[in-house]
């Protein structure tokens, strides 16, 4: 089995000029690769896979067939940028599947984390699976491998449809930045025009708010830790918080504590502020917002979101901590 390995001379891609000459590259090499042929792409809206999808569609256009999944875990925003950017803005080929019904049924009831990890992560397959199968004259599949996935898996991941397709739905791989590392893909995805927000995205995990939404979700539960997520995501962006700090979520736990509201006696869930720093996601330490920041989010979310009626900050490093709550 072929390793892949980047060449030691290959230049790190810091500016514009160079990521636009490692796209000029790319064009040709996809073009050569694919011919007139069709391209799958799952297209999660991450930063990788947003960056391949943008490398194709300037490559070949609609010979590339983007499909969207939403699991119904998305942070709020998310399925309808990807609409918005590739179904809109870039013309692309994108079938968009709306499974949030679909997982949520089977995600019902089910509280232990390894379980629903499970069921998110079978489910994906399986509608991606029913979508791929509709399609005709595929024979490609393009995926967002970067290079620190290769080093993880010993050059192994490259060859196997991590996406997830079963074994008997062969496909030749497209990994057109399997050779960068991230801050090369984010520096070609802004010379490819993405936006901004969407090229440096914090890392958000597959199975999304299934992992912050914690023990069995209940779609009352995940909308308002979606709703509060959001206005952490605003109030970070406000300050300049979300430049800085790696990763900042809201985790929301299946418990109710006692409050009051308008005189009256109002149960809620706590929203669980987390806001980390690493540089690698084995250790972590937590960011010193401002009291005043965390005032601004506290009082925006208990105001603002149904069901919730306490704002905690997790002081806890990584470890003993680990960044998500599960
Ligand atoms: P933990 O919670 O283990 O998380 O400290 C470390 C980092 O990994 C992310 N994470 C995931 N990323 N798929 C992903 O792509 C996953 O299933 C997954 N689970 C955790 C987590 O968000 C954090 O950045």
């Amino acid at each position: 089995m072929e390793i892949i390995k980047r060449p030691d001379n290959m230049e790190r891609i810091t500016t514009a000029e160079l990521a636009k000459a490692f796209i000029e590259e790319q064009i040709g090499a996809i073009r050569q690769q694919v011919g007139n042929k069709k391209v799958l792409l799952a297209l999660s809206g991450g930063v990788d896979s947003s960056v391949v999808a943008a490398l194709l569609i300037k490559a070949i256009g609609k010979q590339l067939v983007c499909v969207h999944v939403n699991h119904g875990l998305m942070r709020k925003g998310e399925s309808e940028q990807v609409i918005e950017v590739f179904g809109k803005e870039l013309d692309a080929n994108l079938i968009y599947i709306d499974a949030t019904d679909r997982f949520l049924d089977l995600l019902a009831g089910v509280a232990e984390p390894e379980k629903k990890r499970k069921i998110i992560g079978n489910e994906f397959i399986k509608v991606f699976d029913e979508e791929a199968r509709k399609l005709e004259g595929i024979e490609f599949l393009a995926q967002g491998t970067i290079y620190p996935d290769i080093l993880e898996s010993d050059g192994v991941k490259a060859h196997h449809n991590v996406g997830g397709l079963p074994e008997e739905m062969q496909f030749e791989l497209v990994e057109p930045v399997k050779l960068l590392y991230k801050d090369e893909v984010r520096v070609v995805g802004e010379a490819l025009g993405l936006p901004h927000t969407m090229v440096y995205r914090q890392p958000f995990p597959g199975p999304g708010l299934g992992v912050r939404c914690l023990g069995a979700i209940t779609r009352d539960r995940l909308h308002a830790l979606r709703e509060a997520d959001a206005i952490l995501r605003e109030e970070f962006d406000n300050c300049g918080l979300a430049e800085k700090v790696w990763q900042y979520f809201i985790a929301v736990p299946d418990m109710k504590s006692v409050g009051v509201r308008d005189g009256k006696r109002y149960e809620g869930w706590p929203a669980i502020i987390r806001a980390v720093n690493t540089t690698d996601a084995m250790s972590a330490t937590i960011e010193e917002i401002p009291y005043a920041v965390l005032h601004r989010i506290s009082d925006r979310i208990t105001a603002e979101v149904d069901g919730i009626n306490r704002v905690l900050y997790d002081l806890t490093k990584k470890p003993v901590g680990t960044i998500e709550w599960e």
